[in-house]
């Protein structure tokens, strides 16, 4: 069994996940926040060490400012939905996740915010040019992902960040695919809103994720999703004003956050460089192996420094909604098929509206794997194309 769905969402998780949560749930267990006995202020301090781990991981000087929900999309929703007024106008880019552009498109529709989509390249790059040429006087935000979800390349952030402080402007970062597998610096990259998920290269359960909310953001510029009990200022019947309360109502999903507390001081011992490293060698060997199969085509910058671990490739005459399943089923390899939830990332490539198959990797995948990746995807491609097709006229 080889699992390939990094990018989706990461397995195996490291031993100390799993054992932090199942410390949550035996010997744990109480509400944090809530009552002043010994569990719940434990409960209390775990999530404390989560969002301190994290703010180290970052590089965030108030670890209060992180603020924990469900996933990355519910930190987008709260980064868009909570910032921006009518009238505002973003500025983003065509290799966006749905998570960004339908809370976007909604808003545009509900004649809230207008948006500019700076296209990319082919290989899914974006020009720091052409971003900062679709800024308007109105513009308030820009909006862009780290790395593409699709073909893993990197978008030019930290110059982003730059052109934001310029035109005064804030930067939102969808790190979904970066945060614990590439070096994210808030503060040296200019970022004032970073949004991650939890379950993918953090090594976090599902239902994990937060925002990043920084200096330049004023507490009192946030609109919350929603309103409730947080445990503090409980004589008011209006929501706190300061974070991470205002933004954190209702128990919180304290035995995943023990578990992400887990998985990012294991990536912080590892070393986020160390973990780069090894992706870059096997997503080099993969794209190479890739490139070598006749009939398979190889999407991105075909540059393993220039992307994270995850490869999106067809095999040319067969849907990849047949080559998933053959992967899984004749060799046991997980992949992810389709349009990833980011079809103006497909539309951007090219590869509307079938998609393509993408291998996610992680720290621990092997070159063996890749290996045996690479000899099930010839096999595919000789038999179900009869042969090397390339030099086929039929
Ligand atoms: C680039 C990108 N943004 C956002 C998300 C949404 O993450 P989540 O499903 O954890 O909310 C994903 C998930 O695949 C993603 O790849």
């Amino acid at each position: 069994m080889i699992y390939f769905d990094n990018a989706a969402t990461s397995w195996p998780k490291p031993a100390a996940v799993t054992e932090a949560m199942a410390h949550f749930m035996t010997e744990v267990g109480a509400n944090p926040g809530r009552s002043a006995h010994r569990r719940s202020i434990e409960a209390g301090r775990i999530i404390y060490e989560t969002r301190d781990a994290l703010a180290r991981l970052f590089n965030v000087d108030d670890p209060l400012r992180i603020v924990f929900g469900s996933n990355a999309t519910e930190a987008l929703n709260l980064a868009l939905r909570g910032m921006l007024r009518p009238g505002d106008h973003v500025v983003t880019s065509s290799m966006e996740h749905n998570s960004v552009m339908r809370p976007l498109r909604a808003m545009e529709e509900e004649g809230v915010v207008e948006i500019a989509v700076v296209p990319c390249s082919s290989e899914g790059f974006l020009d720091s040019a052409d971003l900062e040429a679709a800024i308007r006087p109105d513009t308030r935000m820009i909006a862009l992902n780290h790395a593409s979800n699709v073909v893993g390349s990197f978008l030019p952030v930290a110059e982003a960040g730059a052109i934001a402080r310029n035109h005064d402007l804030l930067l939102l970062v969808d790190a979904a695919q970066t945060a614990g597998a590439h070096p994210l610096d808030m503060k040296g990259m200019q970022i004032d809103l970073l949004a991650f998920t939890g379950h993918k290269a953090l090594f976090g359960p599902q239902g994990t994720g937060g925002l990043c909310i920084g200096e330049r953001v004023g507490v009192g510029d946030i609109q919350p999703l929603k309103q409730g009990g947080t445990g503090s200022r409980s004589e008011r019947e209006q929501q706190p004003r300061f974070l991470p309360d205002m933004c954190e109502s209702g128990t919180p999903n304290t035995v995943g956050l023990a578990g992400l507390g887990a998985g990012v001081r294991f990536v912080l011992e590892r070393g986020v460089e160390e973990i780069r490293v090894h992706e870059v060698e096997l997503t080099k060997r993969l794209i190479a192996g890739l490139l070598e199969i006749p009939g398979v085509v190889v999407y991105g910058g075909h540059d393993a420094e220039m992307q994270t671990a995850a490869v999106s490739f067809n095999v040319e005459r067969v849907a990849p909604s047949e080559v998933a399943p053959m992967l899984d089923e004749r060799y046991g390899i997980m992949s992810r098929v389709g349009l990833h939830c980011s079809p103006a990332a497909h539309r951007t490539i090219g590869t509307f509206p079938v998609g393509t198959v993408r291998f996610g990797l992680s720290l621990f995948n092997t070159v063996e794997e890749v290996d045996v990746a690479l000899t099930a995807v010839r096999e595919i491609a000789t038999v179900e194309c009869g042969g090397d097709w390339r030099s086929d006229p039929k």
